[in-house]
């Protein structure tokens, strides 16, 4: 029987929005995991902290700062990993910039704005790296991994009765767009699935930063009650379930979609 193998080492992983609450944890896993992470997001000075803190725990990371809606920006940092590495071997489209709001007081633009990060521009990232992705089989047979984050509220609804305002709420231009992005992991796979390219989704549950956790902890509590584990997500247990997707003991796992929610979507 092949060994089981949850480790990254000789890995290249590009990871955006890595600064960010859960990219973060999940930039430490990677490395933690031996993997070589490139830190993407736009706040260039957030990323070289993170940076610094990984390489300070013994990992290997490296800034990579663009715009994922920038189509020029986007070819030229996968170009830089191409002159490095020759290859991709996992991607981790993680961005993510909105707004709370209810169907009653978003607009259109929300929608558009919304899908176009979610979507669009994931779809674009894995376009633009395919011929780097394809290469990840000269490194593992099992090929390459790419995961896309999307949301429990990709699968299902928030109750509105947890929020404060309408404005608070989340938005159903996040979850359509959230939802979307499940679907496109699963055509991508059947697409790629012949290069050797799985693709999966993470859907994380209640994972409110710290600073939610401080300034509203009557909000927090409400969102404990509706998990069946009875408390909300600590950031770094997302980062084992993602370092399992990128690795090669998931090298048969693809177009699936992973909750990562405490048992939120399961009842
Ligand atoms: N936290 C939760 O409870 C939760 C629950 C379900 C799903 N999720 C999903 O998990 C992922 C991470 O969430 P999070 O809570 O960690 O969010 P976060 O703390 O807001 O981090 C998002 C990151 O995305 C980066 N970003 C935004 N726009 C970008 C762009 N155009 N190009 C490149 N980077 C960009 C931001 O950095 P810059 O501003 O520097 O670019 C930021 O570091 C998201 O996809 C989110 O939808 C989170």
């Amino acid at each position: 029987m092949t060994p089981i193998s949850i480790h990254l080492k000789g890995k290249v992983v590009l990871l955006t929005g890595a600064a960010g609450y859960l990219g973060s944890a999940m930039a430490h896993g990677f490395a933690q995991a031996g993997g070589m992470v490139y830190l993407n997001g736009r706040n260039q000075s957030s990323l070289h902290k993170l940076c610094d803190e990984i390489e300070a725990s013994g990992g290997q990371a490296s800034v990579l700062s663009f715009d994922v809606t920038d189509s020029v920006a986007v070819s030229e940092a996968l170009q830089h990993i191409e002159k490095k590495h020759g290859r991709l071997d996992v991607l981790v489209n993680n961005a993510y910039y909105g707004k709370g709001g209810t169907l009653e007081v978003s607009t259109n633009e929300d929608f558009t704005q919304s899908y176009h990060i979610a979507v669009t521009a994931a779809a674009g990232l894995i376009r633009a790296a395919l011929p780097l992705l394809r290469r990840s089989v000269d490194h593992s047979t099992a090929g390459a991994s790419v995961i896309n984050v999307s949301s429990m509220y990709g699968l299902v609804s928030p109750d509105l009765s947890v929020y404060e305002t309408a404005q608070a709420a989340n938005p159903p231009f996040y979850g359509a767009a959230k939802a979307a992005l499940l679907q496109l992991t699963r055509y991508t796979a059947c697409e790629l699935a012949k290069d050797k390219i799985r693709v999966n989704a993470l859907c994380p549950g209640p994972f409110p930063a710290p600073a939610v956790e401080r300034d509203n902890p009557a909000f927090v509590d409400k969102l404990a009650q509706k998990v069946p584990l009875g408390r909300i997500g600590v950031a770094s247990e997302i980062a084992g379930p993602a370092v399992f997707l990128a690795s090669d003991a998931a090298s048969y796992v693809t177009g699936a979609t992973l909750p990562v929610d405490g048992g939120w979507t399961a009842w």
